[in-house]
């Protein structure tokens, strides 16, 4: 049997354990992630996705419960925690708290440094990076705390990118990036998601992104895991995201709203499957 890329079992973290503070941000949750996947975390805030996917590259230890890369437990005496932060790469919710260097290059340089490549390798991979994310060459040599939110934002996911992680998690990565650059940033990131077969793991408030992109949806609530199912099947299922305060996207919506008057529609959550929807429904060639 071939073993998941990533697997939580039983994951369970509280926070102040032991003092009238104590809370499970995360509680027992179990699930695999395989190669060459676009995962959608989805949650009300303070739900855990944060906590759950620092778990995930060892960044937080579980206070119960395990955490497997490649079929190796992550906790296990011997296994090389420096190599999982390689492979598995997070870009933070608050990108301050991940740029720390006096210019924008050495910032982005640091895992590949820390990953022992070569002066020319860590040139060649600080440049793509920077241009990938949109950065234009003129930043390199400022200080990453000159640079406005968006321009942190892209510095930060750069600095991930460098290391061309197998697994690359993004918390929240839109956050203070205006919509097109915002859009423009997560396609390239789905491109190269599937060119590089690898996986991805986006945690977002915006509904149109994760159905834009995530194949699979993962619904945390008050710490527990309570969907993970292909993205058409949770969004299928708005009345109960709905009950947990989540929304769904505004054609889907109001496309359940037809389906509650009496119109024969299958849920969709992008305007082209709507479109393609309706041409069914009238009987037209799509
Ligand atoms: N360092 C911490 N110490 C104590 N409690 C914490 C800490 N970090 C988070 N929590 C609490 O754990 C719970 C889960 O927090 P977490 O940040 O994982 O949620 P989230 O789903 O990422 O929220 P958001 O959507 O606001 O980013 C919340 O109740 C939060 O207040
Ligand atoms: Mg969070």
């Amino acid at each position: 049997m071939s073993e998941a890329l990533l697997r939580a079992s039983c994951l369970t973290h509280v926070y102040s354990a032991g003092t009238p503070f104590e809370k499970a941000a995360v509680a027992d949750v179990s699930f695999e992630i395989g190669d060459n996947e676009f995962i959608g975390v989805i949650g009300h805030t303070g739900s855990g996705k944060s906590t759950l996917i620092q778990s995930l590259n060892g960044l937080l230890k579980p206070s119960s419960g395990q955490i497997f890369y490649q079929g190796q437990d992550i906790w296990k005496k011997g296994f090389s925690q420096r190599e999982l932060r390689f492979r598995v790469g997070l870009v933070f919710q608050y990108p301050e708290y991940q740029l720390f260097e006096e210019t924008v290059e050495k910032d982005i340089a640091f895992g590949p440094k820390n990953m022992g490549l070569s002066e020319e390798e860590i040139r060649q991979r600080v440049e793509e990076a920077m241009y990938f994310v949109g950065l234009p060459d003129r930043f390199r040599t400022r200080s990453p705390f000159e640079l406005s939110g968006g321009q942190k934002r892209r510095a930060a996911i750069a600095g991930i990118m460098a290391m061309r992680p197998k697994v690359l998690i993004l918390d929240e990565p839109t956050a203070g990036l205006d919509p097109r650059g915002c859009h423009e940033i997560l396609s390239r990131i789905r491109e190269y998601q599937q060119t590089e077969k690898i996986t991805v793991i986006l945690v977002s408030h915006s509904m149109e992104d994760i159905c834009a992109n995530a194949q699979k949806v993962m619904v945390l609530h008050q710490a527990h895991l309570v969907m993970f199912a292909p993205t058409e099947e949770v969004f299928a299922r708005a009345g109960e995201l709905s009950e947990m305060g989540l929304s769904v996207p505004q054609i889907t919506r109001v496309f359940l709203t037809l389906s509650q008057k009496g119109y024969d529609l299958s849920s969709v959550f992008s305007v082209a499957r709507a479109a393609d929807e309706i041409l069914r429904k009238a009987g037209r060639p799509q």
